[in-house]
């Protein structure tokens, strides 16, 4: 037998991405790769791209430059660049960089096998297109070997919503949902393989509305059927648009079992303004009365969110509007981000925020997001949560896992197994974990 082919990929981005590349490797599985977790080594270096923020594409060309001198060394590596930025620069890419061999747009990686095979024979290959073939039932089986006990499945791609600042809807294409038996098999053939964790992925996930037994199926329809599965413990979904905040979903967190109180609902700002221009199509009203009902249901939920800082035309009033919603939800966790200009999108074009103003607005909303995470946190001591383990901690004995809150709890002398489910008593808290005693 010849010696397997070794793939080194580099994911970027967001947790589609890291299912994406999981997909990929297993479909190059088949034409002879195995995964490497060195560039040095590899027949094949994949980067699977983020374009969201200028930031996250021009890492990909300078990690793209550090391959010149490994390229020289072995003439048959080959260089691919898939994901957004593939998508969304295309042909250019192989312009500025003539060392890729490899450009695949999201929607086409159930072509990567044939790819490869051309640029096997010296050619270079590009696919952008946005096909009409479902690329998950044309990519190779999954594999049925163990893994690990959390795992990604994309439900529903793409974004009808076009934000103004946004460029998912170009890069992902228009919201596509996958039909409801296939999702359904792929979580029992994950539990077959040890997963007991199962986090349903979209860029709109709850706008999802795939094919089911009696017509399209909501996200909550979905998340039921998974609940009957025998052997998988918890679901999770993320990313969440207000406006798809469904009521059948809302219901769902409060009786539903399997599905964890978490909930990730992004709202940007909080100024309706600034909401307005980024095309938002809710209000900081609306959203704060959206997440009174959802406390309703599920008290105890950890919310969690995303916010854009000096959005163009965004003013000093129109951040403390942010920061007043913020001091209302108090997040669990929130990602924030200091806005950055996207080619294409609507708000390229408008007139920008002093990039100085727009750092002091970030690290002002970050101070206050971190008091409230950390105040959240040690809130935690003395309570008992659900955690599953999922590895080893840097100390003997010690294992990690993660509450139904997606807390990181480190158990010390903890005499259980990678994917055991076990109540915690959290003891402590430190800066981004909780230490706590099984129970
Ligand atoms: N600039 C800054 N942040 C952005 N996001 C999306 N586009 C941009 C942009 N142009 C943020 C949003 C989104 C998250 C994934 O990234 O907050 O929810
Ligand atoms: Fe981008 Fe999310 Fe808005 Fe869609 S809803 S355009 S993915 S920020």
């Amino acid at each position: 037998m010849s010696e397997p082919k070794k793939l080194y990929i580099k994911t970027y981005g967001c947790q589609m991405n890291v299912y994406d590349s999981e997909r990929m490797s297993e479909t190059l599985g088949g034409q002879g790769y195995v995964e490497t977790q060195s560039p040095d080594d590899a027949d094949m270096i994949l980067l699977n791209t983020c374009h969201i923020r200028e930031k996250a594409a021009e890492k990909v060309y300078s990690e793209l430059g550090r391959f010149k001198g490994l390229k020289a060394e072995k003439p048959d590596l080959k260089i691919g660049v898939a994901g957004c930025v593939a998508q969304a620069e295309g042909e250019e890419i192989m312009r500025r960089q003539p060392l890729v061999d490899l450009v695949v747009g999201p929607q086409s990686y159930h072509r990567l096998p044939e790819m490869e095979a051309r640029t096997r024979e010296g050619q270079k290959a590009l696919d952008t297109d946005f096909p009409e073939e479902d690329k998950f039932e044309k990519l190779k089986n999954r594999p049925k070997a163990k893994r690990g006990p959390t795992a990604f499945l994309t439900v529903q791609e793409g974004c009808d919503k076009f934000c103004a600042f946004c460029v998912v809807p170009y890069t992902r294409g228009a919201e596509v949902s996958r039909p409801a038996d296939r999702i359904i098999r792929e979580a029992h053939d994950l539990v077959e393989r040890g997963v007991r964790e199962i986090t349903l992925l979209g860029q709109n996930v709850n706008a999802y509305h795939g094919a089911g037994a009696n017509g399209d199926m909501t996200l909550a329809g979905l998340i039921w059927e998974l609940n009957k599965v025998d052997g998988l413990e918890r679901i999770r979904f993320t990313t969440s648009h207000p406006n798809d905040m469904a009521d059948d979903l809302i219901e769902a967190h409060g009786t539903c079992e399997k599905l964890m109180p978490y909930l990730h609902l992004p709202v940007q700002s909080g100024s309706d303004r600034i909401l307005k221009r980024m095309n938002r199509s809710h209000t900081a009203e609306s959203y704060l009365r959206l997440v009174e009902r959802i406390r309703a249901a599920r008290p105890d939920i950890m919310m969690s969110g995303d916010f854009i800082v000096g959005f163009p035309e965004e003013t000093e009033e129109d951040f403390q509007a942010t920061m007043d919603l913020v001091e209302q939800v108090k997040y669990g966790y929130a990602y924030s981000f200091k806005y950055s200009t996207r080619p294409g999108t609507p708000a390229a074009e408008r007139p920008q925020v002093d990039p100085q103003a727009a750092d002091d607005r970030l690290q002002r909303l970050q101070a206050l997001i971190t008091q409230h995470q950390r105040e959240i946190q040690d809130a935690m001591v003395g309570r008992k949560v659900s955690v599953l383990f999922e590895k080893s901690g840097r100390l003997p004995g010690q294992m990690v896992g993660k509450s139904e809150y997606l807390h990181s709890v480190h158990v010390s002398e903890a005499d259980v197994a990678v994917g055991e489910l076990r109540d915690v008593r959290i003891t402590g808290s430190g800066a981004n974990s909780l230490a706590g005693t099984l129970i």
